[in-house]
């Protein structure tokens, strides 16, 4: 087994070490050398492994055998199989909406909801998200206008939403930021009176609720993702939250190629199916789910009552009313003078000297990638809060196996980066 580290001078327990890979029989010299107890040899081990952004949460490998037993003995791989139908149930009752459809990944559910609701022209949407959500639009030949986001959601900003509107607008496509709710009631105004469908992209929202219930039952459709890195994990996986069972039976078409029945296409879809293995993962994982959101959100409350008082950094603010999943820790570095990228780079690499590995999302804006820079929305002057956000960004690890002294741990270097 190796232990990778990197190239750096690591002092621990007083012993040097200049290396940059680091394997067992290595380890084993020095706690001889150290004649370290167990405990000891568990923190150095501890002070060697990478801490990385997020892992994905896994129930006990036990619990999923029956399950795997049952898809052998039943040879039903996919297709609508008994667990993708028992899993699309207990997630619409377990997320309190009505209906609910599964799919491979969040992607092509992004992708397959455009063509549910027949989207044309141009669509609004945030350039601070995951690459994805644009994409989404150039898989359906949409054109992306860009728009600023709000300083304090990170969610598109509805103000500069109605600026954009032109004849040829036919959607807006905001995404719950971190799962951070976007302002849903100004959008739903915006979205009545110009004739607009909304699809949010709710892939960071998994069971986040505001006063109403689900923010899943905002808009005209909301998908999710179940990306291995999520808060909830098929392996890979995702959804639409579809409002009637007329919608649903129209995205269930086309996620299965268009068929309809044996022998009739109703539409030109895609494959788009999760499998049996996802579903029962999904299952499974529905068990497990409110302990994992509980250990999220331990791990945050500690992050806060360490950084709270940090003068050179901003928390995100939890808005009144909301259940928040705990989707991500991201941190805002506030000072101005070195400019806020070079402080935010500079605390990124000391982390990751200490192989600890915070990512900038969203950093860089969607609207720098090359496919989308070239639009007269992704100018930088339209953007300025979404510039300035994507470079005072840093996201923390956070996920339901990081332990409180490894939260304890990277606090006290961000402290020491800002001595
Ligand atoms: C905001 C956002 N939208 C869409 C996606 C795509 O989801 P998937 O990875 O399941 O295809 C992701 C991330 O993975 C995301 O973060």
């Amino acid at each position: 087994m190796t232990a990778t580290v990197w190239q750096q001078n690591i002092i621990r327990g007083g012993i040097l070490v200049k290396s940059s890979i680091f394997i067992e029989a290595q380890l084993e010299v020095v706690y001889d050398a150290m004649e370290c107890e167990t405990n000891q040899k568990q923190s150095i081990i501890m002070a060697f492994s990478p801490i990385h952004v997020t892992e994905p949460f896994l129930p006990p490998l036990e619990e999923f055998v029956p399950y795997l037993e049952h898809i052998w003995s039943s040879k039903r791989l996919t297709n609508n199989g008994c667990f993708h139908n028992q899993l699309e149930k207990e997630l619409a009752n377990y997320l309190g909406v009505k209906h609910l459809c599964l799919f491979a990944n969040g992607t092509l559910a992004l992708i397959t909801a455009l063509q549910a609701l027949r989207i044309t022209g141009e669509v609004i949407t945030t350039p601070y998200s995951f690459a994805a959500t644009a994409h989404s639009l150039l898989w359906n030949g949409l054109k992306p206008v860009f728009v600023d986001i709000d300083p304090h959601t990170r969610n598109l900003d509805p103000e500069r939403i109605a600026e954009a509107i032109t004849p040829a607008t036919s959607a807006i496509l905001p995404v719950h930021c971190y799962g951070i709710p976007c302002d849903t009631e100004a959008i739903g105004r915006i979205a009545d009176t110009w004739g607009l469908k909304v699809i949010y992209d709710a892939a960071h929202a998994f069971g986040v609720r505001d006063e109403g219930g689900s923010i899943l039952r905002h808009g005209d459709l909301s998908v999710l993702s179940f990306h291995a890195t999520k808060v909830f994990n098929t392996f890979e996986g995702g959804a639409i939250v579809c409002p009637d069972a007329k919608t649903k039976q129209r995205v269930d078409y086309l996620k299965n190629f268009g068929f309809a029945d044996e022998t009739t296409v109703v539409a030109p879809g895609i494959n788009g199916k999760m499998n049996e293995f996802s579903s029962a993962l999904g299952l499974l994982q529905l068990k497990h789910i409110d302990e994992a959101l509980a250990a999220r959100a331990a791990i945050f409350r500690r992050y806060a009552e360490n950084l709270n008082d940090a003068d050179m950094l901003e928390m995100t603010r939890i808005p009144e009313g909301v259940q928040w999943n705990y989707a991500y820790c991201p941190v805002f570095v506030k000072s101005q003078s070195p400019p806020p990228a070079v402080k935010r780079d500079e605390l990124y690499r000391r982390l990751k000297d200490e192989n600890i590995h915070p990512r900038r999302y969203f950093y860089p804006l969607i609207t720098e990638f090359p496919m989308y820079r070239g639009l007269h929305s992704a100018r930088r002057e339209n953007l300025p809060v979404a510039c300035e956000t994507a470079d005072r960004v840093l996201c923390l690890p956070i996920f339901p196996g990081l332990a409180r002294e490894d939260v304890d741990r990277i606090c006290e270097r961000i402290s020491r980066t800002y001595e």
